[in-house]
């Protein structure tokens, strides 16, 4: 079995939906993929997107990202009714959704993959935020969507800080492989950059289309880090910033993988995506991690 992954496929515009389309029927069939969410806000075409994928892989693991979990379609008081919706589908449809291994107990080329359900926390949430300071940026991020399509009953508790608590059982299980997580989110602030932070900042400063946006307000938390340094993942696979990356940071490698927005990858901000899904792991053969 190898593994394969992406993340933001939003099949809303067409063109990535016939990208999806063109993927093999029989390439996959005995492989695994990993989806770690924004497939689009609709309910029936996720549920249709989720089937369509199923059929091409042996196996299929996702996450919801925020765009699935919008409030502009279907009737849900709130984003975790729609979450539950969503898991619900999933669980129909043989959509892994929970921790599995590759292979059976004992296989010495098996692993587990590890979905980890996120969220990001804004800076007034305290700590685990990724937040950092842009001049000129607009504090009440007014452009970003979530702030009208997403609703959280939560009183008392983040987001970001609810999930992780939700997800302790998942988090606190004994692995016997190695461990690959996922999520949506981001886990760190590294890996809103290139090895090259400096030049990344002094390019955003240069040509940034949107300066009051600061993404770092809605880009993850840091519990998220904090479970994937408990679980020891050997790789974490995460979407939402569009930006395509390959680091290892501290033993782990975080990779991103997205399809993104045409426009995205006309301007060269989404890179990587010649090559089709990108492979991570390879079960035939024992640890072997094709490199970057
Ligand atoms: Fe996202």
């Amino acid at each position: 079995m190898r593994l394969f992954i992406i993340s933001d496929i939003h099949i809303d515009f067409e063109e990535n939906s016939i990208w999806l389309q063109r993927l093999s029927h029989q390439e996959y069939t005995e492989d695994a993929l990993i989806l770690a969410g924004d497939i689009t806000h609709d309910p029936n075409n996720l549920q249709n997107m989720l089937a369509d994928l199923r059929r091409r892989f042996a196996r299929l693991f996702f996450v919801p990202g925020n765009h699935d979990l919008w409030l502009n379609n279907g009737n849900f008081n709130d984003s975790l009714e729609k979450l539950e919706h969503v898991l619900s589908l999933c669980r129909e449809a043989d959509i892994t959704i929970e921790p599995q291994r590759t292979g059976e107990a004992g296989d010495p080329s098996a692993v587990w993959v590890v979905p980890l359900l996120s969220w990001y926390a804004q800076p007034h949430e305290g700590e685990d935020t990724l937040y950092l300071h842009k001049p000129g940026e607009d504090a009440d991020n007014r452009m970003w969507a979530d702030n009208y399509y997403i609703r959280w009953p939560f009183n008392d508790v983040g987001p970001s800080a609810y999930f992780y608590q939700n997800t302790r059982n998942i988090v606190e299980q004994k692995y016997d492989a190695p461990v690959i997580s996922f999520s949506h989110f981001l886990p760190r602030q590294d890996v809103m950059f290139s090895e090259n932070r400096q030049r990344d900042l002094e390019r955003i400063r240069k040509f940034d289309r949107n300066p009051p946006f600061n993404f770092s307000r809605v880009a993850g938390s840091t519990l998220i880090e904090k479970q994937i340094r408990r679980l020891k993942s050997v790789i974490h696979v995460y979407g939402h910033q569009h930006i395509n990356r390959d680091r290892t940071i501290d033993g782990v490698r975080y990779i991103a993988h997205c399809l993104g927005y045409p426009n995205e990858r006309s301007r060269g901000q989404v890179r990587g995506l010649e090559q089709g899904l990108k492979q991570i792991w390879d079960t035939t053969q024992i640890n072997a991690i094709p490199g970057k």
